[in-house]
């Protein structure tokens, strides 16, 4: 990034999914449905490869993940008339700078990160603070799959089927004081593990830090992710718990996080503070809304190559318009980027 210098809720699965796919993964669910209720087991069971057919299955998954997978909300909201992004893209193309600045870096050095013991602490405004190990702080969620958009502000996108559940669950659970008016997100520093946390070229200023209003927070399209393409969250994506906001560039998706604070001044976020005039708090889709060095009005869709670069117009919202404009009403966007 900087190192260097339809509605959703009316659409089916077909819809995003190629119809292969769909076919196969329909049949598999109703065999391994079958095979349960013979086996006695409980729904789906572990990580569910078959669901898309060119996943990998996570060799370790734990308790929680596996219970909860068994009674995900499968396809809870979709994007219409678009191909879900493979497997393989997603977890090989990635920007999460503690394991260094290269897209093939994350693939290659998050492996040894440990997701397992994890806590999150929540503090600041709120009612019930406290520190929770992972399996606590999901346990009272209802998990979905939500197939997103994801728009980077480096003007590349996919289109991934992640699995969580609305932050908004999450803030009415720890009660917010009138003070709180945004999130806080901080994720992991870990010197061991991280190469590009080691590394004395890197600019950031680690941790990690994101932040949302209250609002924003609180739209339903608002998640916190644990899982994609049926199985648990890779690491290189973020596990053990990320923030997906499909509207904003993909920047504000916090990886690993370990802490949300509800706080009544607006966080300073990582890319704000290192380069003020090229990222800025809100950071939504806005194809009339240029980076000073590149043009927003359009985005290459991975997989893209040399000689079909599947370059489309970017969305405002990222197209998710109708669901999140009124969270900016009166709002000058060319200044509040
Ligand atoms: N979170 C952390 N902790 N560190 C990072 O460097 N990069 C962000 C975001 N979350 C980043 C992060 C950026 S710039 C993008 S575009 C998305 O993660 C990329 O998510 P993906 O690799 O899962 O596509």
């Amino acid at each position: 990034m900087l190192i260097k210098s339809s509605r959703l809720s009316d659409c089916h699965e077909s819809d995003v999914t190629p119809e292969a796919i769909y076919l196969s993964r329909r049949r598999f669910m109703a065999g391994s449905l079958a095979g349960a209720a013979l086996a006695g087991l409980p729904g789906l069971g572990l990580a569910d490869p078959a669901r898309y057919a060119d996943v990998d299955a996570a060799s370790a998954v734990p308790e929680w993940f596996s219970d909860k997978l068994s009674s995900v909300r499968w396809d809870a909201v979709t994007v219409k008339g678009e191909a879900i992004t493979p497997f393989k893209d997603a977890t090989h193309y990635n920007n999460f700078y503690e394991f260094g600045p290269d897209k093939g870096d994350p693939a290659s050095n998050a492996g040894a990160l440990k997701t397992e013991p994890w806590s999150v602490v929540i503090d600041g405004e709120v009612g019930k603070p406290g520190k929770y190990a992972l399996e606590d702080f999901i346990k009272p969620y209802q998990l979905e799959e939500r197939i997103y958009r994801l728009r980077c502000v480096e003007a590349w996108s996919m289109v991934i089927p992640w699995i969580g559940f609305p932050i908004s669950e999450l803030i009415k659970r720890v009660e917010p004081t009138g003070s709180a008016k945004y999130l806080r997100f901080e994720t992991l520093v870990d010197h061991e593990h991280m190469p590009g946390v080691q590394s004395n070229f890197a600019l950031i200023d680690w941790p990690y830090v994101e932040g949302l209003r209250m609002d924003e927070a609180m739209h339903p399209l608002a998640i916190l992710v644990v899982g994609m393409y049926g199985r648990i969250l890779a690491n290189q994506n973020g596990a053990p718990l990320r923030l997906v906001v499909p509207w904003k560039y993909g920047f504000k998706g916090a990886k690993s996080i370990v802490r949300i604070s509800f706080v009544a001044e607006q966080p300073k976020t990582t890319w704000q503070s290192l380069a003020p005039d090229e990222y800025g708090f809100y950071a939504n889709v806005n194809p009339s809304v240029d980076h000073p060095r590149w043009t927003q009005a359009h985005e290459r869709r991975l997989p893209s190559g040399l000689f079909s670069p599947n370059i489309r117009p970017t969305l405002m919202f990222n197209g998710y318009a109708e669901e999140v404009a009124s969270l900016y009403a009166g709002m000058d966007l060319r200044k509040n980027y």
